[in-house]
């Protein structure tokens, strides 16, 4: 990373890391100010100013945090047959940046500089704000701490700062972002998965907005237990669909502008046809494809596919039905959701309970072994506040019983026995509590 502070290098750190270790890329991130503190605490006297250049120890400090991240990074790689390690820090003129390139050349890294230029002021104040009220490191910190500190910060970087350019840095890679906007200038871009993430900073929004989920209603198919099909919705689900649209209006602000999306499958389309927003319709959204297991029940699939039930329990993240999909399949092709989700805001997804569990995943952060053994519940509204620094999760029950779609591991039978929801974060209310509704 590149860029004076508070240009959202560290909000575009966490994003990309999430992404890629969502795509199964072993991606780390190395965030320069941890090890900045670590090296004032033990260099550096109480009063001394780790941003005053005139301070020698100060200087020392900040000298000794960039080789510890360079020597972290290397050891990460020693540990990795590939991998993006992203480097968190300021890296603020020519000659640090040339140090890097070339320390990670000689031990055969690519490097890719992503600089976020911003001198639009009020998009810097903005930021500054979020990272305020949302980022871990201000946690404790008033607003008036904050920007003092960072303005601190921003002055003494301004003084060595050195945007990239092709006339000075034409041999390197880079992307440069901006003003935290989607114009970019990208330089010496050379492999595939360089390109996936200049594809998404192009995509990647700022700005705080809500993404709404839900799984279809229930389907007879789920009356039945029987997994995947074609099936219609049950008189329940059809219940689902028509307090869905109550729900839309009760609790999505804004919702003149919302957009409904939908697989190609009748039970979402079905649950979605009471809401007058308009639609997309994506194939990238249908149910994990059970392949010949398609239409069987859990104790079916027990029965007849023994080896396969067994496989399924021991890694569900990895396991491919037979002609059919894996989750690891079911990320690979959620990819262009998740590129439009990061451009959009306003978007209610109404999916099925794998397709629901991977992107819920990306939001939270899940890790792949859990996110198959989420429990998203059928009748739920699930609202995601996604902030510079944080997602915030709130599930609204609809209060309209349905069956359990959820199988544990080691069972065939339906229905859970213990407390799954751990995974899936956030507050539970119910469309119908009268204190929600009053003090909404
Ligand atoms: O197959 C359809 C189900 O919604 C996926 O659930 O991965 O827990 O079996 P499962």
């Amino acid at each position: 990373m590149v860029g004076l502070p508070a240009r959202g290098k560290s909000f575009i750190s966490q994003k990309v890391r999430r992404y890629l270790s969502w795509l199964s890329v072993p991606t780390q991130s190395f965030n320069q100010s941890s090890y900045r503190k670590k090296r004032a605490e033990a260099l550096m006297r109480k009063d001394d100013d780790l941003f005053d250049p005139s301070n020698e120890r100060a200087r020392e400090a900040r000298r000794l945090a960039h080789e510890d991240s360079i020597a972290a990074i290397l050891e990460w790689f020693n540990t990795q047959e590939a991998g993006v390690a992203i480097y968190d820090g300021a890296n603020i003129n020519r000659e640090i940046r040339k140090e890097i390139y070339t320390t990670l050349d000689e031990h055969g890294i690519q490097t890719l500089f992503l600089e976020s230029f911003c001198n639009d002021e009020s998009k810097v104040r903005a930021n500054i704000m979020d990272i305020n009220k949302t980022s871990p490191d201000y946690a404790d910190k008033s607003a008036e701490f904050t920007v003092a500190d960072l303005e601190k910060k921003i002055n003494f970087y301004s003084e060595f700062y050195e945007p990239m350019d092709v006339e000075h840095e034409g041999d390197y890679t880079f992307i440069k972002l901006l003003n935290l906007s989607s114009d970019l200038l990208i330089n010496r871009i050379q492999s595939y998965l360089q390109s996936r993430i200049v594809f998404y900073i192009v995509n990647l929004h700022v700005k705080p907005r809500y993404i709404w989920l839900s799984r279809h209603g229930e389907s007879q198919y789920n009356l039945e237990g029987k997994i995947g099909g074609d099936a219609d919705l049950s008189e329940r689900g059809w219940k689902y669909a028509r307090k869905l649209k109550d729900m839309v209006n009760e609790y999505i602000p804004n919702n003149e502008n919302l957009q409904v999306w939908t697989s190609t499958l009748t039970r979402t389309q079905q649950t979605g046809s009471f809401l007058p927003y308009p639609k997309k319709t994506w194939k990238a959204l249908d149910e994990l494809d059970a392949g010949s297991c398609d239409g069987l029940t859990y104790d079916e699939i027990a029965e007849q596919f023994p080896g396969d039930f067994k496989a399924r329990d021991d890694n569900k993240f990895e396991y491919r039905y037979p002609g059919g999909e894996s989750y690891r399949d079911v990320i690979t092709r959620l990819e262009p959701i998740i590129m439009e989700l990061e451009n959009q805001e306003n978007v209610l997804v109404i999916t099925h309970q794998a397709v629901l569990r991977c992107i819920y995943a990306y939001f939270m952060n899940v890790h792949q072994e859990d996110s198959p053994w989420m429990s998203i519940p059928l009748h739920t509204l699930i609202k995601l506040d996604i902030r510079a620094y944080d997602t915030i999760v709130t599930r609204i029950k609809a209060d309209i019983p349905a069956v359990s779609t959820y199988k544990e591991k080691g069972t065939s039978k339906l229905g859970e026995t213990k407390d799954n929801s751990k995974i899936l974060a956030g507050t539970v209310i119910s469309s119908t509590h009268p204190e929600v509704l009053a003090s909404k």
